[in-house]
């Protein structure tokens, strides 16, 4: 694991006490009410009230609903996956890595997970009526040692057509609330320090704790770790706001 530069002022939480602990602590329900990670998938869908929509900047029209991800939705993740880094990453992450990336081996990683690791690892996805699948991000328990932050935002990625339209803020409540479902307090995201996305962080309270440098393809990159100790602003963001 890649050693972790914390930056100055990052202490455990103040009050422990305060904290849940074991299998008798009750999960903290959603602020904004919404219960991706409780319903079963077929409750959460293209209703009338589960809709949004909003314009791009060409003037289209959008609709789109955030719901938990399902197994089948594993082709369509990896599809993202891959498209997302291919537009996002060139000139950050070797060509050789982004060309290496594989439809076909991502939506097996998708489809095992989503089959086996629902209880620790929570996956969400954005989809318009009319595109399909454009979006998705997954959480869980922290991976790396960032005190005071119990979750973790894995992977948060979009189409570049379906960017800036308020989907990722969409997403990233619903995995603040997700984690807070399960119970965690606070979360991180760790996001290359030369990717431009991490002023979305920046503009959804994020704030910066940690650096630490990866490996890529053979190539050192520095990332940043952003972080949320109290989830419930974030939870509270609509994530399935009515019809405008
Ligand atoms: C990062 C990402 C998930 C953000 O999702 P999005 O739907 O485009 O962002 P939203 O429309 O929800 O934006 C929410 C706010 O963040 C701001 N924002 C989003 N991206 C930004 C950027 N690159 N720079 C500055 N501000 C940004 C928006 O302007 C908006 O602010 P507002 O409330 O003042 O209008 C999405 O752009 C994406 O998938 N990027 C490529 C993949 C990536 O880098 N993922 C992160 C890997 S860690």
């Amino acid at each position: 694991m890649a050693e972790i530069t914390l930056y100055s002022g990052i202490t455990p939480p103040p009050t422990p006490e305060s904290r849940h602990s074991g299998a008798n602590a009750s999960p903290t329900p959603s602020p904004s009410g919404y219960k991706g990670t409780l319903q079963p998938d077929s409750a959460i869908g293209f209703a009338p009230t589960g809709r949004a929509s909003r314009s791009d900047k060409n003037g289209k029209h959008h609709m789109a609903v955030i719901r938990r991800a399902r197994v089948t939705d594993a082709p369509a993740i990896a599809k993202v996956y891959v498209e997302s880094w291919q537009t996002t990453y060139p000139g950050l992450v070797p060509d050789s890595y982004l060309l290496g990336l594989s439809e076909a081996v991502s939506t097996q990683r998708w489809q095992t997970q989503l089959s086996t690791q629902r209880e620790t690892c929570g996956v969400h996805v954005a989809l318009e009526r009319t595109l399909g699948l454009v979006g998705f991000g997954s959480c869980g328990h922290q991976r790396t040692a960032i005190p005071g932050h119990e979750g973790e935002v894995y992977t948060l990625y979009l189409l570049d057509s379906a960017q800036g339209r308020g989907l990722g803020r969409r997403l990233l409540s619903a995995m603040a609330a997700d984690l807070m479902a399960k119970g965690l307090e606070g979360m991180v995201v760790w996001v290359l320090r030369d990717n431009p996305s991490r002023w979305f962080y920046e503009r959804l309270g994020g704030q910066r704790l940690a650096e630490q440098t990866i490996c890529l393809g053979r190539a050192l990159l520095p990332e940043i770790a952003y972080g949320w100790r109290d989830l419930a602003e974030l939870a509270r963001l609509p994530i399935n706001p009515p019809l405008e």
